[in-house]
């Protein structure tokens, strides 16, 4: 077992390492979901981890071939938060599949857990997919509801080691180009933000500025666009809606305290897309007659390729539900991804199973449910 040094460059001495562990991180994924959608490149991995270095502290292990000392057969990395949740660790391991069940795997969660343990961490989460295929009839049901087969060799390996169902998530998929009921227009103009660093960091437009973007006629709310900048007028509100968001969805039984959102943190977000060469893309609902930030939505794509981007977090603040928010905001931005990279043709999005509100928008806007995802939790006494 080989430890890679949190520093560790691709053009560093440990530059295979990395390299070879994307590998295996694409081969799951292919093996999961048919396809490497989400498999992050070794330069996004790291670009990643140095972007978030104030959030999250990070260790990694790689296990090689006998035959081949570059070659990684299984990893582990173990993250602990620096901001918030000080009691918790999010624990990771793959094994590749042609070198299972031959103890690999309790070799690796021995070290994460001595890691996470030694760290003063006592809440322990990890995670697993369960494909499409995985469809048998013999279900484990999560506290709040959705379910895993109980026969996944993810959850018999973490259940003999005393791990827990906590909740199970929907990943599901839009193909694109979808009909969802938008009938947006192409703006005819943009007009730059002043902190740009690019012509394509620009606002939009919003409903109120007769560039249309589909949705309900104007009322007390209008909707503006921002394509991979901070809309530095909202920052203050959207930290605040960040740290709501961390709590204000469904978290069955994962143990996950409020996070601590600055400004910072929310521009590191961004960049973290940038350097990954992806871009956040926003719809912002305002309420017009108080100027608050009554929602956001956000999705993250990778310019001029015909591949994938995924919807991330979708938040109404709690005084604006019941208004049909929610879908206005994620068609708005749904519109703009079309037109901005009409080359993406899947979009991934990812919602609790007991999130029923969320769960009948995506439906709506035609996303069809793709894999299962278990939260597994553990607790154990401090050292
Ligand atoms: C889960 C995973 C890490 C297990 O790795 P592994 O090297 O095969 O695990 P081990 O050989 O140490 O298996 C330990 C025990 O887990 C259980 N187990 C693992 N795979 C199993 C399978 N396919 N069927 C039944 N039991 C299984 C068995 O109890 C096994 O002990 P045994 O071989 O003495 O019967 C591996 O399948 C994997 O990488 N899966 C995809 C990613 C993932 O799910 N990560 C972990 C999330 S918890």
């Amino acid at each position: 077992m080989i430890e890679v040094p949190d520093d560790a460059a691709l053009d560093g001495p440990f530059g295979w390492a990395l390299r070879s562990g994307a590998d295996l991180n694409r081969v799951n994924t292919i093996l999961t979901h048919g396809n490497d959608d989400l498999a992050f490149t070794a330069e996004q991995s790291v670009a990643m981890r140095n972007r978030n270095r104030r959030t999250l502290a990070q260790r990694k292990v790689v296990i090689t071939a006998e035959d081949d000392p570059t070659m990684v057969i299984a990893h582990a990395t173990v993250r602990l938060p620096l901001l918030d949740n000080l009691n918790t660790a999010d624990l990771a391991l793959v094994v590749h599949p042609d070198y299972r069940r031959r103890g690999l795997g309790s070799k690796l969660a021995r070290w994460c857990e001595d890691v996470a343990t030694r760290s003063g961490r006592t809440s322990w989460d990890g995670y697993f997919s369960a494909g499409p295929d995985d469809d048998c009839p013999d279900r484990l049901v999560a506290p709040g509801g959705g379910s895993i087969p109980a026969s996944h060799p993810s959850w018999l390996f973490a259940s003999a080691r005393g791990w827990s169902l906590a909740q199970v998530g929907r990943m599901s998929v839009l193909d694109l180009p979808a009909s969802h009921g938008s009938t947006a227009a192409v703006p005819q103009r943009s007009r730059e933000s002043g902190h740009s660093r690019t012509s394509r960091d620009v606002w939009l437009g919003s409903e109120s500025s007769g560039v249309a973007l589909g949705g309900p006629p104007a009322d007390d709310y209008e909707i503006e666009i921002w394509d991979g900048d901070l809309p530095r007028q909202w920052v203050p509100q959207l930290v605040a809606a960040k740290r709501t968001m961390s709590t204000d969805q469904p978290l069955g039984e994962v143990d996950h305290d409020e996070e601590t959102w600055d400004e910072q943190r929310l521009i590191d977000q961004v960049e973290t897309e940038r350097e990954m060469g992806r871009r956040r893309l926003m719809a912002l609902a305002i309420h017009r007659p108080t100027r608050q930030l009554a929602a956001y939505t956000e999705i993250d794509y990778t310019p001029g390729e015909t591949a994938h981007a995924m919807q991330n977090d979708t938040l109404v603040l709690r005084a604006h539900r019941g208004r049909g928010l929610g879908i206005r905001v994620k068609l708005a931005n749904l519109d703009a991804l079309t037109r901005l990279n009409p080359a993406t043709r899947r979009v991934y999005t990812w919602n609790a199973e007991e999130n029923e509100h969320m769960s009948a928008i995506n439906t709506r806007m035609g996303f069809r449910p793709d894999t299962s995802t278990a939260i597994l939790h553990k607790t154990v006494a401090p050292a």
